[in-house]
This record gives C-alpha cells, structure tokens and sequence, in this order.
C-alpha cells in the first residue's frame, strides 16, 4: 500500500476505484520508517498539512472516498467506469489540484514551526521519541525543508537511511510478520459459521456478541436476567455508533444482534461462547442443558479465564468439542484472542475455533490449556511485582513510570486499575494456587475496600473523569532497580512458558504478548529482547535480584533453551 501510494503520488492525476477494498496510505510509520520515495515531499505539498502529516503519522489507510475528499486523489469510479475516466483525463487533462489556501498558509515558515511543535507534542503522547523516532522525522522534515523540493528529496532519503539502521525498525519488521503469520493461521473457508450465539451477557459476553454482530454475523445473546441484556445492548449501540457512521449499516448491525433469554439460539448456532461468570457449576449446568439441543459440528467454546477446560468438559457427553476462546477486556480494542486447546481436544474443533477469530477479524493464538494461559499467566508476575514495590512504599507514578520508559503502553499500576482490581485479585489468586506466587496484601486490603480501581474511581490513582490524577512531583525512586524488578518478572515467566510449550514456538510468545498486552512493540517481544540483550547478560542480572529479594527472580530453566 504504502509504496503503490508513493508511485501514484507522483504521477500527474490519480484515479482510485469507488470500491469498498480499495485502501490508500503511507503505513511506514507503523515499521519504524517514513515514506522515501518523495512521498513526505509530494503528500505534505498537495493537500493540507494536517491531513498529509496526520495519515503518516498514523499510518491509517483511508478509503476511496476519504483521499478524494482530502484531494489525495482526484477523481474515484466504480470498475466499469474506471478506464474510461483514465482515458478522458489523459486525452483532456483537467486542471492539476493545487494546495487548498489553509494549507498554504500552515505552511508559512513562521506557522510551520508552531504547528511542527504542536504537532510533536501530539505525537510525543503515543510515542515517546526515543522508542519511535520515526514520527518525529516526519514532521522534522517538512518543518525544516518544505518550499525547497529538491533539498528535502535527498533529505528524506538520508532520514529513511539513518532510521533503519536502529533495532527499532528490524523490530517493528518482525511484529509485522507476526502479525501476517497469526492472520494467515487456519483455513477461513473450510469453516463459515453464520450464526452466533452468546451465553452471558456480562462485561464479556455482552461485549463479544456486539463484536460479533458489528461484523456480520447474525448472534442471538442469552441472559437469565434481562437487565444484563439491556446494559449489553447500551454498550453495543455505543459500540455501533463509534464504529459504523453509515446509518443503515449501523442499523443493520443492531439488527443482527439479538436478546434471546430462552436460549433458543443453541439450536441454530455455528458457534457457542459461554460467557457466565466464573463458577464452575454453573458452567457444568450450561452445557449439560445446551449439548444435547446444538447442532452436531456447531464449536462449543468458554471464555473462561482461570477454570481448567478439562474441568469444564467433564459435564459434556463429548468432552472432546470444548475449546476456550479467550478474548480480552475490552473485547473491541484488543486485537488478540487466545485459542485453548486442552490434550483431548479435537483438532476440528481447533481450527473451526482459529477460523472463527479469523472471521471476527481478531488475532487467534493458539495455547495450551494450563493456568493463566499465555497472556495472564506472563502479565501476572509484573503486575504482582508492581503491587510489592507500592506495598514498600515506592509511589505509583514512580512504578508506572519506569514501565512506560521501558516501552510499556501503560505503566502495571494504572493497567490493574483500569482491569479492576477485583479481576486482578482474583486472577493472581488462581495463579497464585498454580504457580505459588505471592499475592502482596495491599492488592486485598483495596479489594476489601471497594476501591477497585478506574470503575470506582478510586483505586491506587483517584480518578477524574475516568483520568488517573497523577502526582507531578512524586518521589521516582531508584527508576533502574524498579524497572529491572518489573521487566526480570515478565521476561522470565516468558522463557518459563515458552519451556512448558503454552505456546509452540518464540515467535507466537512474541506475537501473543504484544497483542496480547502491548509489551513495548519496537523490542519485538520479549523473547527477541532477551535475544537482542543476551540472554547470560540478563540472568546474570536477575541472580542478583535473586540474592537480595528472594527466589522469585532466579532464572527459569526456560532460559537454556534460549
Ligand atoms: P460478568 O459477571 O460481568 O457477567 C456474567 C453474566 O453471566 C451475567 O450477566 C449473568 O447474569 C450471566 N449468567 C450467569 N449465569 C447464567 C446462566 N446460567 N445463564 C445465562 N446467563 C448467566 O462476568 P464477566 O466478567 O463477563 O466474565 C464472564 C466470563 O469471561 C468468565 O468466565 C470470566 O472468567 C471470563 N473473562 C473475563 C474477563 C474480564 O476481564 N472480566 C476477561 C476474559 C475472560
């Protein structure tokens, strides 16, 4: 995309087909580079500034529609049509676009400045400069050197050469084929489900079946009471409203979703997701009353997070059918989904499971059925971490700080306030039952006192209008020990997964935690940082941390696999 976007921009007139595929954009960005085949030079001299240097910056694509708008491109026709246009603009070329007058005046030199730094400060929000360089030489570039083609020309050639020469991009390289190979797992075809039906209409359920039906399928929601059902279909009209401006569309999403307390979906479903709350009678109960009346190739699937499937299966005639599709809170921003597989698992069941998730346009990741999965199980080890070293009285901004300059989207502290910290309690309880990891008390004491966090507006941050209210002046502490304690939990729980084969190889681990928790993209995983760090160096390190604070940093013996 981003190179057939460079070679249209320096043609004379662009044609784009009016079709609903049609995609048109400058995604270097998202690879750690920019354009550098003029298109920083050519997009930022052809429509305004704002717009050229928003969509390199982001990296979205836009639709026919939205570049003609725009003036990116200058005319759109349907296929038929297309060539024909083509000739015509040939045979009597009409008038080239030329900047609109607020662009030209955004691009004055003493305006350019002020928006250049205007603009950085935006991007400095999402992308501290010293992970990704590459935003902030966009801007550089057109601040410095807009007016004079030929100058910025072979400066953005030189800009491109110089960034790709960092790890950043190399990584940024590799989650991009990650992310290609997750999308390419299964075969779509061989499996097209029609109907969903959800059962649970909780934060999860409520929120899966919105997702499901917003992409094209047709999904009947259970509850056994109907103010959960009416609290889902709230959020899903919100949900529809962000996602789909055109109203029959949108329409036709709520259309597609639909209550359903007796159940009677399960007769006509493809797919099954059980979503109640956590218990594993109840569960037993569900599937007892639902399997003899499912169709018989229809994917049985939990979202449980901590009850082992082989439990749960025990309540099935045909155990073998049940796989856990385990999806993230919240379901519309969180691109992957777990695929649990227990050892009596069918294979078919497996990969109608990944063919879904592929449908639904999510990232499945296959894992072994053990607790905590993959995701939980490595993010749970860092969050406790955090909650020890607030529990020794270090400051929550020093903690979420450290986190963040390590690459972290969000620092441990803030993330368990937003999940909840009831989730997260009983999340590191089940864990803690596993794998004997120690749950610090002051995560229980603000269980105990209902202050759990974004949706109580209270929890380790007071919270303003769903904004944490940070202290400016808090004490940071020693910032290396605490990222150190912090990043040694997680890496090492890595190599501990990746040696009980949760998943089949490093680069699905890699794949799984960053989609999975945001693990700082341009490190490239966790795996691959420890490669690019030394796995001996590390070790090392964390042997260290073992003598003064105890055997919970001794290295796994995951790492001799390393
Ligand atoms: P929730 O408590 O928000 O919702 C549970 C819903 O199930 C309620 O609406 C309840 O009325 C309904 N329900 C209970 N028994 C029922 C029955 N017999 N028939 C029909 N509906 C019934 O729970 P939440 O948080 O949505 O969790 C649901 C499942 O998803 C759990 O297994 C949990 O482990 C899992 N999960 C939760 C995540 C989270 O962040 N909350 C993340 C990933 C998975």
């Amino acid at each position: 995309m981003g190179g057939g976007t460079e070679l249209a921009l320096a043609c004379d007139y662009r044609l784009a087909l009016d079709d609903d595929k049609t995609r048109i954009g400058l995604p270097e960005v998202k690879l750690g580079i920019h354009p550098a085949y003029g298109g920083v030079v050519r997009a930022t001299k052809m429509i305004n500034p704002l717009q050229s240097l928003e969509i390199m910056l982001s990296g979205r694509a836009l639709r026919a529609r939205q570049a003609r708008s725009m003036g990116l491109v200058d005319v759109i026709q349907p296929k038929r049509q297309i060539e024909r246009a083509a000739q015509q603009m040939a045979l009597k070329p009409p008038k080239r676009q030329s900047m609109p007058w607020v662009g030209k005046i955004l691009s004055l030199p003493g305006v350019r400045k002020l928006v250049a730094a205007m603009m950085k400060q935006q991007v400095a929000k999402k992308a501290p400069k010293q992970h990704y360089p590459a935003p902030y030489a966009i801007i550089d570039l057109w601040s410095r050197y807009y007016g004079n083609s030929k100058r910025m020309m072979r400066e953005e050639a030189k800009s491109v050469a110089r960034l790709i020469q960092g790890d950043t991009v190399r990584n940024l390289i590799k989650v991009f084929f990650m992310q290609t190979r997750l999308k390419g797992l299964g075969d779509k075809k061989a499996f097209v489900p029609q109907h969903v039906h959800v059962i649970g209409a909780g934060i999860m359920g409520g929120d899966i079946a919105a997702w499901c039906a917003l992409r094209g399928f047709t999904v009947t929601l259970q509850d056994q009471q109907a103010k959960y059902l009416s609290n889902a279909f709230k959020r899903a009209h919100q949900l529809y409203r962000k996602r789909i401006k055109n109203t029959a569309e949108r329409n036709a999403a709520i259309d597609r979703l639909i209550p359903d307390l007796n159940g009677d979906g399960v007769a006509r479903a493809d797919v099954i997701i059980e979503a109640i709350y956590e218990d594993v009678d109840a569960k037993h109960e569900i599937f007892r009353a639902i399997e003899p009346r499912m169709k018989a190739d229809a994917v049985l699937a939990t979202n449980t997070s901590s009850i082992p499937l082989e439990e749960l299966a025990t309540a099935l005639a045909e155990p073998d059918r049940l796989v856990g599709i385990h999806f993230f809170n919240p379901v519309a921003m969180m691109p992957l989904v777990e695929i649990v597989k227990t050892e009596s698992s069918s294979e078919r069941a497996v990969e109608q499971a990944i063919a879904f998730t592929q449908h639904i346009g999510k990232l499945p990741l296959p894992v072994k059925s053990s607790p905590g999965f993959l995701v939980n199980r490595i993010l749970m080890p860092y969050l406790v971490e955090a909650f020890t070293i607030y529990d020794e009285g270090v400051a929550a901004e020093a903690i979420d700080k450290a986190a963040t300059d390590f690459g972290m989207p969000m620092g441990p502290v803030e993330l368990a306030d937003t999940v909840g910290l009831d989730v997260c309690l009983s999340v590191a309880n089940n864990l803690s039952k596993a794998f004997g990891i120690e749950v610090p008390v002051g995560l229980e004491n603000f269980v105990d006192s209902k202050k759990l966090g974004k949706k109580t507006n209270e929890g380790f941050y007071r919270y303003k209008k769903g904004k944490p209210v940070k202290d400016k002046d808090a004490d940071l502490g020693d910032q290396k020990a605490i990222q150190d304690r912090l990043i040694f939990r997680f890496l090492n729980e890595s190599a501990a997964c990746l040696q009980e084969g949760i998943v089949d190889d490093k680069d699905l681990l890699d794949a799984g935690v960053i989609f999975g928790t945001g693990f700082a993209p341009f490190h490239g995983g966790p795996i691959n940082y420890c490669l690019q760090q030394g796995v001996d160096n590390l070790t090392a390190s964390m042997s260290e941390y073992e003598e003064k604070l105890g055997k919970r940093f001794k290295p796994s013996s995951g790492w001799s696999q390393l």
